[in-house]
């Protein structure tokens, strides 16, 4: 029998990764606040992402998740929400049009503000402080006062997550993202890099594609779905306070959803099937993703997948492979047959960043972008092996000309990255090693589709 689900019964099971707050009434009192407040989202949104999943699963589309490592309330711009937006789009019109394939598009963004942490203490010249946890829970400068947790902060993360999704409801819905402006989204640093360039001749094809159109009467004015995009949300649900307060009964369905999100995930750090984040994400209806790391093995998989959805229903469940480069064939196969065999589909996405971590010789924590393509192309090739979808890619991205991850067309060396390091917590791909990977992963799905006899192109990009 399993025991009955309420919002807070999370808090009678063991949780690691929790802050330990000093002021416990005046959390009490910011989580209260909070639950009154309005929903981020709403839950026939998170519906029709889950839908839109379920269509991943089946094949017939690909995810793109992506955005901060950790956003940050000092770096909260229009340019940098526009910045990212644009990239995004990028990114997601190369896999639309080079591989025929629809994209399914969730930033981490608008609440991706909670950090796990492998250590619960920093040090700093002889100085032990707590770890950061991301700008909602404590702040990053080493001192004393700015690292015991603060609950004002999610107030603050709340108001912050809420800005941020409504200039992205209005760039999504509100003619930004219309398919006519396509050559807009460039940034002015990729006008001379090779991804720009491969991506302006793609753009000049989109537009004599819509001139076409548009002389066959279908233009933007009249279809939708050339003037706007469906665009989602996720986060980590790690701040579990946070997450109970933003959870709201959906008078519709008589279900229970997160609206701190449209889709939130476990981390590798958190997904123990007894324990409280495992517990929370259960009872929520929203499409949930599950971080698969090293240590999962296949047995504790399949208890996860029927805890969290017993209903085998199609999109609820995202799995996130995150392996580092050369290990994915050691041991994503396993997690497939076995899912497979207990006659479940869920989306097989693949995580390229969280595995490739590495300190630079110059001390900054980085990662090498052929890595990132290398466990992206070893995730393609297991599925092309098992006879799976390789369903979609998340990661760790940024609009900004930022020096974070080594390599790329740029050559960006361990002595570059101090130049422009401006994470928060794990570096991120910049714009234009993210544009580059959209090239990569445009050309596995496309193969893998016309592998399966899916329509694809007759001609490729850059061909
Ligand atoms: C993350 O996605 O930011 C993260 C911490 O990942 P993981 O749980 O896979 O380590
Ligand atoms: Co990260």
């Amino acid at each position: 029998m399993t025991k009955k689900w309420s919002a807070n019964s999370w808090r009678s099971l063991p949780a690691v990764q929790l802050p330990a707050y000093p002021d416990t009434n005046a959390l009490e009192e910011v989580e209260n606040r909070l639950s009154g407040f309005p929903p981020l989202v709403f839950a026939g949104e998170a519906r029709k992402l889950k839908r839109q999943l379920a269509q991943v699963a089946a094949g017939d589309a690909f995810l793109l998740q992506g955005g901060d490592c950790a956003e940050s309330f000092a770096e909260h711009s229009a340019d940098n929400i526009r910045d990212f937006f644009r990239v995004f789009l990028q990114m997601a019109v190369v896999l639309t049009y080079a591989a025929s394939s629809p994209v399914v598009k969730v930033g981490r963004i608008a609440g991706q503000f909670a950090k796990p942490r492998s250590s619960d203490f920093e040090e700093q010249g002889g100085k032990s402080l707590p770890s950061y946890r991301g700008d909602i829970i404590n702040a990053i400068e080493f001192e004393d006062a700015d690292r015991l947790p603060d609950p004002q902060r999610m107030l603050m993360a709340y108001r912050q997550s809420a800005a941020t999704l409504n200039l992205i409801r209005a760039f999504a819905q509100g003619g930004y993202a219309n398919l006519a402006h396509v050559n807009e989204w460039t940034l002015g640093f990729l006008k001379d890099s090779p991804a720009g360039h491969r991506y302006q001749e793609l753009a000049g094809r989109i537009d004599e594609t819509l001139a076409f159109m548009r002389a066959c009467g279908i233009d933007p004015e009249t279809a939708p779905q050339l003037r706007a995009t469906d665009f989602f949300t996720s986060h980590e649900a790690l701040l579990l306070g946070y997450e109970q307060s933003m959870a709201r009964l959906d008078s519709t369905s008589g279900d229970w959803y997160a609206t701190s999100g449209h889709m939130v995930w476990i981390g590798d750090r958190t997904r123990q099937p007894d324990h409280a984040h495992v517990e929370f994400c259960r009872g929520i209806k929203n499409p949930i993703g599950v971080k698969c790391g090293p240590s999962l093995d296949p047995d504790e998989l399949l208890q996860l997948l029927e805890i969290l959805d017993p209903e085998n229903e199609p999109g609820r469940i995202t799995l996130i492979a995150r392996y580092g480069a050369g290990k994915v064939a050691e041991h994503l196969p396993k997690l497939i047959r076995k899912v497979k065999s207990a006659g479940r589909n869920p989306v097989w996405s693949c995580d390229p960043m969280h595995g490739n971590t590495i300190k630079a010789a110059t001390g900054f924590k980085t990662r090498p972008f052929d890595l990132v393509l290398r466990e992206v192309s070893d995730f393609f090739d297991v599925h092309q092996a098992e006879g799976t979808h390789a369903g979609g890619i998340h990661i760790e991205m940024t609009g900004q000309n930022v020096t974070e991850c080594t390599g790329g067309a740029k050559a960006i060396s361990d002595a570059d990255l101090q130049d422009r390091y401006h994470t928060h917590c794990d570096p991120r791909l910049n714009a234009d090693q993210s544009l580059e990977l959209a090239f990569l992963v445009a050309e596995r799905l496309k193969s893998e589709r016309e592998a399966r006899g899916l329509p694809t192109r007759v001609v490729a990009v850059g061909e």
